[in-house]
């Protein structure tokens, strides 16, 4: 397979051009022939013109590279080796939501030929490959799997907004049906990770690893803010009790904070779907995301008792929230719980007015049907720091006195501006 890509008679095809797609399909553009894949018209128009819709891809990384990008299934039908990245959100009652990786494999299904290739890199709970998506490539094609096809999973571990650590140097865990397949996929994917790959001995170990790094994450995250809760009650600061106990070698820090986005708050309830379908009830793993889906409602009350306790009218109150995207330094909102935070607060009658200089308006009124509003002479009685983006760590104390009113409470829900900020009634987690 890697030396018909590379001598460019096939192509790889990424079906699925987001914040994990878009990167693989540029960089594997580099070295073989690639047909990007999205189902989203405008988002190929948008990647045509080498624009990331996302604003993680520079355009000078579409130089140099091999890629068409179409929402034509035809231009799929020269590609031999097909990966998939399509998103695998989780529905409101907390249930993996397969549909959007059923549909991308039926896609492929259709087109699939003796000798292709098929690897997953969405997040999936262990199993998912084999057991849902393998009966579709199977059934849709009438070929078989190793005899006609071979398939694999190599989970994404790309990080929005951090230019350090990148899909080329990070070591990429890989997985394949069987040997064979796995020493192909190997081979490809060593070609654009300086590293190199990391053999799973299996699909299953692949997924569940990917799982375990997200999971872990989201619990330790969960850890520090439980450990916010209590210290809270003491007057006492975590973050300066995480700078205390890091000093010793084997501690690791995690810092607390709202855990939203696509990612760490969503994976772990694929691991604990498919724990609850094999009848055990993973009760750590689901304590720490409730500790963690909790904490927008936990600061919102924590604001509204500062202000009544600073002697304000809560229906009277104006606020002022900094940030409203699931982390710094990316645009996106999806699954933000800033937002749980803003309309918990609205839900008391407070006014809020919600700032960011990475979001889209447009999509955040058609996601949380409210509106962005920039800083515009209103004076406030509670400022809160939702996500420290780069633009709000430049900001100092004079600033914020400047659109504050008197006793103007500043909740720094990252702890950025600890020890920055004297003047105002000072509050982080
Ligand atoms: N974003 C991350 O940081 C990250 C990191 C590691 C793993 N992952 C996982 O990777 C997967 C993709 O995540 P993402 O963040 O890139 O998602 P995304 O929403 O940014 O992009 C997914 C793209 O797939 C397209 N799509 C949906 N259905 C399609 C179909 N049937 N055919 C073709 N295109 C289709 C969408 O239009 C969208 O452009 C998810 O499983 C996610 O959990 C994400």
């Amino acid at each position: 397979m890697y030396q018909q890509l590379s001598k460019k008679n096939t192509k790889i095809a990424v079906i699925g051009l987001g914040y994990v797609g878009l990167p693989i399909a540029l960089e594997f553009g580099r070295i073989f022939s690639v047909i990007g894949f999205d189902i989203k018209k405008e988002r190929v128009i948008s990647l045509n013109n080498k624009i990331d819709p996302d604003g993680e891809v520079p355009a000078t990384a579409f130089e140099g590279s091999d890629v068409l990008f179409t929402n034509n299934v035809e231009d799929l039908n020269g590609c031999s080796f097909h990966i998939i990245a399509v998103p695998t959100p989780v529905d409101e009652h907390k249930v993996p939501d397969l549909s959007y990786l059923e549909s991308a494999t039926t896609i492929i299904a259709k087109i699939l030929k003796k000798g292709d290739y098929v690897v997953y890199e969405s997040t999936v709970f262990p199993g998912c490959t084999e057991e849902i998506c393998l009966p579709i490539l199977e059934k849709q094609s009438g070929l078989l799997l190793n005899q006609d096809f071979k398939i694999g999973y190599s989970p994404e571990r790309i990080n929005p907004g951090d230019t350090q650590y990148t899909l080329r140097n990070v070591i990429k865990i890989v997985s394949g049906s069987d040997e064979e397949a796995l020493e192909n996929i190997a081979q490809i994917y060593s070609a654009i990770v300086q590293p190199g790959v990391y053999r799973a001995s299996s699909i299953k170990v692949a997924e569940a690893a990917k799982i375990l790094e997200n999971t872990q994450r989201d619990l330790n995250i969960a850890l520090m803010n439980e450990l916010s809760l209590i210290l809270d009650k003491m007057q006492v600061n975590t973050y300066e009790v995480i700078e205390a106990a890091g000093t010793k070698w084997n501690f690791h820090k995690y810092y607390p904070g709202l855990v939203g986005g696509h990612c760490i708050g969503v994976d772990p309830y694929y691991l604990t779907y498919k724990s609850m379908e094999l009848g055990y009830e993973p009760y750590v793993i689901l304590s720490g995301r409730k500790v963690n889906d909790n904490m927008a409602f936990y600061i919102a009350r924590r604001c509204m008792q500062q202000l009544i306790a600073a002697g304000k009218n809560l229906t009277d109150s104006k606020i002022l929230v900094m940030g409203l995207t699931f982390k710094e330094n990316v645009n996106d909102i999806r699954n933000s719980k800033v937002a749980d935070l803003i309309h918990e607060l609205k839900s008391f009658g407070l006014h809020v007015d919600v700032t960011d200089p990475k979001a889209d308006n447009k999509e955040t009124e058609k996601e949380y049907g409210f509106s962005l509003t920039t800083v515009n002479g209103t004076k406030y009685d509670a400022i809160i720091l939702t996500v420290p983006h780069k633009e709000y760590i430049g900001l100092d104390e004079r600033y914020f006195l400047s659109i504050a009113k008197e006793q103007c409470l500043f909740i720094d829900i990252k702890g950025v501006f600890r020890k920055k900020i004297t003047q105002l009634n000072y509050w982080s987690l």
